[in-house]
């Protein structure tokens, strides 16, 4: 999950980061009183989970609490790459004289941790590291031995940043390692990290990613969910544990693995060139334990999406056998009937593996309402693509 910037700044000031005082805002009157309390010059800045938000006239200065209304007024709506900006932070304004990059970040390519920066902030860290790779220091972290004082002097001693405030960029580094680790974060971003005149090291923006895996194990997280923005659907497979993502197409996939998952999609995508050129609704992985429940939270999932024109339930049994996953299946009809869900969708199932004759036979004998069993997923997909096609 990827923060927006006034949670990233939350957690910086949680973790003792040295951040500007600040407060979000959602409408052009809460700006004001925001810039009111902090009193003096302010920033606004737009809250959207994108960068170049001030080449995109997202970030303004305000010299008074009714400027920042004014400023707010025209930053909130505003569509920057396509995210609409529900939110602005309203910040002090700081005095800058330099600007630094600053990352802390998982290295999936070498199993480990990877620390990013420069002395040549503000811009886009891409393109520096384009004209002048040189400037970009990238030092390994070791997960084990993590970032303590000596090591933060190497990392800003590495990225060039000046000798007069390494000792306190030194310190704010220890301080983002320890965000890093305390929050299961993937990414820290300070871009930029300010030099004020008197020589103190602030985050002036800040990008968090957390680690979705970790969600058990910090409960505080959930809270962060920006619900509003969340695709629905997503949001109710979630909660019934189900890992699901809407794509653009019109096949609805329920599979056992993510790899079967993601190999019935591309199966779909090739029969579907054939049949109008449609393409998977969905990812939907019920994992291992194939049980009623699951299948008939995923089924609601998939046949509440209005954008569904068939179901391919792709399923490989393995140590659920394919006959528990058939009950599941006759039993997920039975669920959703009673509570007065009609499925008006076609069904293409296909069973392999681990005891199939059975679950055939399960599932022939239930002559359920639309419902074809077909018994290679080439053809499945095939038939799934066709009836999307003509239900479209
Ligand atoms: N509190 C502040 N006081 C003074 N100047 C600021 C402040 N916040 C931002 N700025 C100026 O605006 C620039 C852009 O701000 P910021 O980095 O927050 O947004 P951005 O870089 O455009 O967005 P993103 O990082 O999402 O691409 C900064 O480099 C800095 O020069
Ligand atoms: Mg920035």
């Amino acid at each position: 999950m990827d923060l927006y910037e006034y949670q990233a700044r939350n957690v910086f000031a949680a973790h003792g980061v040295p951040v500007l005082p600040g407060s979000v805002a959602a409408t052009p009157e809460e700006a004001r009183a925001a810039a009111e309390k902090i009193g003096g010059q302010v920033v606004v800045k737009a809250q959207v989970k994108t960068g170049g938000r001030g080449k995109a006239g997202g970030v303004k200065l305000a010299d008074t609490p009714d400027e920042a209304r004014e400023k707010a007024e025209a930053i909130l709506g505003m569509d920057i790459k396509g995210h609409i900006t529900r939110k602005v932070l309203v910040a002090q304004a700081s005095d800058i004289a330099e600007e630094y990059y600053f990352s802390f970040l998982l290295d999936r390519a070498n199993r480990s941790f990877l620390c990013i920066a420069s002395a040549e902030g503000g811009v886009e860290i891409e393109q520096v590291a384009k004209e002048k790779p040189e400037a970009v220091a990238k030092i390994p972290i070791d997960p084990l031995s993590g970032v303590d004082l000596a090591k933060a002097r190497e990392i800003a001693a590495a990225a060039n940043y000046p000798e007069a405030i390494r000792d306190a960029a030194a310190e704010v580094i220890v301080k983002l390692w320890e965000t890093f680790v305390a929050e299961d974060a993937t990414l820290v971003e300070v871009n930029p990290m300010v030099r004020d005149p008197q020589d103190r090291i602030i985050a002036l923006d800040g990008k968090v990613t957390l680690d979705d895996n970790a969600a058990f194990r910090q409960p505080g997280h959930a809270e962060l969910v920006d619900v509003q923005a969340e695709d629905p659907l997503e949001a109710k497979a979630k909660a019934k544990g189900l890992n699901y993502v809407k794509l653009d197409g019109q096949v609805g996939i329920i599979g056992n693995g993510a790899g079967l998952v993601m190999s019935t999609l591309d199966v779909v995508a090739y029969a579907g060139e054939k049949h109008g050129g449609v393409k998977p609704a969905n990812f939907l992985d019920i994992g291992g334990g194939a049980s009623a429940d699951v299948m008939a939270a995923g089924l609601e999932v998939i046949l509440s999406d209005p954008d569904v024109k068939s179901v391919f339930v792709n399923v490989f049994g393995g140590i659920t056998a394919c006959d528990a996953v058939a009950n599941g299946i006759v039993q997920a009809f039975k669920l959703l009937e009673e509570r007065g869900e009609t499925i008006d969708k076609p069904l293409v199932v296909r069973l392999d593996g681990n005891n199939a004759d059975e679950g055939r036979r399960i599932l022939d004998e239930a002559k359920l309402p639309g419902v074809q069993r077909v018994d290679t997923m080439d053809e499945a997909a095939d038939k799934a693509a066709e009836l999307a096609n003509a239900g479209v």
